[in-house]
């Protein structure tokens, strides 16, 4: 990032930083058991009498200090071990959606992974029903929101069959949440083609699908995401960016790309946020989107993802807009729920004060 000293781009003004923070935006890309803090992995670890390789809260945060997305994720599933029952579930969520609720988050689309807390014993219906506990709570705070369950890329298919398999009473039980399936961990070697039977099994009962592809993996994965898995979005896809084919297929098809700036910075997939790709894949007509990924690791949330990457890459009003815009078009929301998210943001970004305020109160 900038440092200190360097004064910000002359566009990038207190006012618009407050413009975009003040945005009724959706998150598409945010792992729920990336959202949990230090603070409450430690209490979580002494709640349910677990061991932490790490002696103090400071001691893990200094451990963040990732290479790649492998060196990410061993972190990740060591601080995950804390999590045993439904209440540390919806005590995680919680404290989600308060951080979404605070960056104006109107909707939520959030993943979780079953296989890492199954396989430590923990039932699946507690983990699906402490998440819900908390997402049903925040609806009634404006904060709409849908889970995606997602099957671990690492191991093996069978695996991901099996999960699905006891996911299927949660899928019927949970209709109005859970309406999707997504791919996530480590990505190389592990291409989207490993997944083809079980991304077919929820395509025909329904159910939306997404997978992480082009993080780290190379554009041929993006194309098995879209060909094989038949995705309705893609989850990163940043090296897109190196194949001019795909990214006019992409644009013509308006698939959309869930992109976390602070995350590709964090695991070094860019070296710096003004080498982000973003804005070109964005004024190339991709149908961008900005997201936190895994923010208690990252360095921010929603919001700190739109300024940090809006003020290193120089994004003007009308690109920020197209940002916002692209949140919801890509949401796996109603139409109905559409437009009324979108009258909001137009109220908000183009209208007067009393129009957006009244928008918020309806
Ligand atoms: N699981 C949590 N965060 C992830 C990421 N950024 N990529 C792949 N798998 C993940
Ligand atoms: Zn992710």
């Amino acid at each position: 990032m900038r440092p200190t000293s360097t004064p910000a781009a002359p566009s990038f003004t207190t006012a618009f930083a407050n413009k975009i923070a003040t945005a009724p935006k959706a998150e598409l890309h945010i792992h729920i058991e990336g959202s949990l803090e230090p603070e409450l992995i430690f209490k979580l670890a002494e709640r349910n009498g677990v061991k932490l390789a790490y002696g103090s809260i400071e001691a893990l945060r200094e451990a963040y200090a990732f290479t790649d997305l492998q060196s990410f994720l061993d972190i990740y599933y060591a601080g995950a071990s804390v999590l045993l029952t439904e209440q540390d579930f919806y005590d995680m969520t919680r404290a989600y959606t308060e951080r979404a609720l605070a960056d104006h988050v109107a909707h939520a689309e959030i993943f979780f992974d079953p296989q890492t807390h199954t396989e430590r014993g923990v039932p699946l219906a507690a983990v699906v029903a402490g998440i819900e506990r908390a997402l049903a709570e925040a609806e009634t705070r404006g904060l709409s929101s849908k889970l995606i369950l997602c099957f671990l890329r690492h191991l093996p298919e069978d695996d991901a069959l099996a999960t699905f398999d006891a996911a299927l009473p949660l899928f019927e039980q949970y209709a109005h949440r859970l309406i999707g399936v997504g791919l996530d961990s480590s990505e190389a070697g592990h291409p989207p083609a490993k997944f083809e039977r079980v991304f077919a099994r929820a395509r025909s009962l329904g159910l939306k699908c997404v997978a992480h592809a082009g993080e780290e993996g190379p554009p041929a994965y993006i194309y098995e995401a879209l060909d094989l898995l038949q995705v309705d979005r893609l989850d990163h896809g940043v090296r897109s960016i190196e194949d001019p084919a795909l990214v006019a297929r992409l644009a013509q098809t308006r698939v959309a790309l869930t992109v976390c700036p602070l995350s590709n910075l964090k695991l070094c997939v860019f070296d710096d946020m003004a080498q982000h790709t973003l804005k070109a894949l964005l004024d190339q007509g991709v149908a961008v989107t900005v997201n936190s990924d895994d923010p208690a690791y990252f360095g921010g949330y929603v919001n700190a993802n739109y300024l940090a990457s809006a003020e290193a890459l120089g994004l003007d009003d009308a690109s920020v807009y197209t940002l916002l815009r692209n949140s919801f078009e890509a949401s796996f929301i109603t139409p109905a729920e559409r437009s009324a998210l979108l009258a909001r943001l137009d109220a908000h970004w183009h209208g007067s004060q009393a129009e957006a305020a009244a928008l918020d109160a309806s």
